[in-house]
């Protein structure tokens, strides 16, 4: 794993410079494998770099959007990270409807949606489902959010879903809130993990993540340790005063 930190003097440079990063990692993947597979996050941050990428010219048909973590509720109710997602970009650019690999909130059981995205990912990456670490599928970017209690995707301090080694998605909660994720596992076979993370109100977490002995369990962001690259891209008001133990 290679890990950096940015910290940019604002969250437009922020977007700006996710939107290069992640366009770099498309075309190496196209150049490499013919198809960039990218999963989203939910949340504010990210809403601006989705608009943004609305606005370039890339090779749509060559790109798979998949998402990190899901909300339990259809895709258009307001709290749905797809549609957040369809509305700042994917309904204003050319990429195939086919392309578009949402997680399915339909289902009266949300584990039984969990095992249902797992299957999909397993046809779409050819892996065995839940099987070893080397048939875990390697996404090339996932997109990562950092709550202020420290969760990233729906991996929240304390929850089951952080113990969960043998499948790819898992049942996360936030509270009684049911919501689906990537487990740790599948996001850390992930070519780069790519963390955005904006505001003052993150800090007293990201200090916890780069601190040497935080609890994992109490910070979840501090599991993700991906095979391929790791990159924190943190405004200024995020990153302020970060100190991060060597
Ligand atoms: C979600 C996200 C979640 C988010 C963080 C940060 O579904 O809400 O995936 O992990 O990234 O909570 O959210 P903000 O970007 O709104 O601060």
């Amino acid at each position: 794993m290679e890990s950096s930190v940015e910290v940019l003097k604002d969250l437009d440079a922020l977007v700006d410079r996710a939107q290069f990063l992640v366009c770099a990692e498309l075309q190496t993947a196209i150049a490499q494998r013919g198809q960039f597979t990218l999963a989203l996050s939910g949340g504010s941050t990210p809403k601006p770099l989705y608009e943004s990428l609305a606005q370039q010219d890339l090779p749509w048909d060559k790109v798979h959007i998949f998402w990190g973590d899901e909300r339990y509720v259809p895709a258009n109710h307001p709290d749905s990270n797809e549609g957040m997602a369809r509305r700042a970009w994917l309904d204003q650019v050319p990429i195939p409807a086919e392309h578009i690999h949402p997680m399915p909130t339909q289902d009266a059981d949300p584990a039984v949606s969990a095992q249902l995205y797992e299957q999909h990912l397993s046809r779409f990456f050819g892996g065995k489902e839940g099987g070893s670490a080397d048939e875990i599928p390697a996404l090339d970017v996932v997109l990562l959010g950092l709550g202020d209690d420290g969760h990233t995707a729906s991996l929240f301090p304390q929850t089951e879903v952080l113990n969960v080694c043998d499948r790819w998605i898992g049942v996360g909660n936030r509270g009684a809130d049911p919501r689906l994720t990537f487990t740790i596992g599948l996001i850390n076979r992930a070519r780069c993990a790519l963390f955005l993370v904006a505001g003052q109100n993150k800090r007293p977490a990201l200090q916890a993540i780069f601190s040497k002995d935080a609890n994992s369990f109490d910070y979840p962001a501090r599991f993700i340790r991906p095979e391929g690259k790791l990159i924190w891209l943190l405004d200024a008001d995020a990153g302020e005063g970060l100190k991060i133990a060597s």
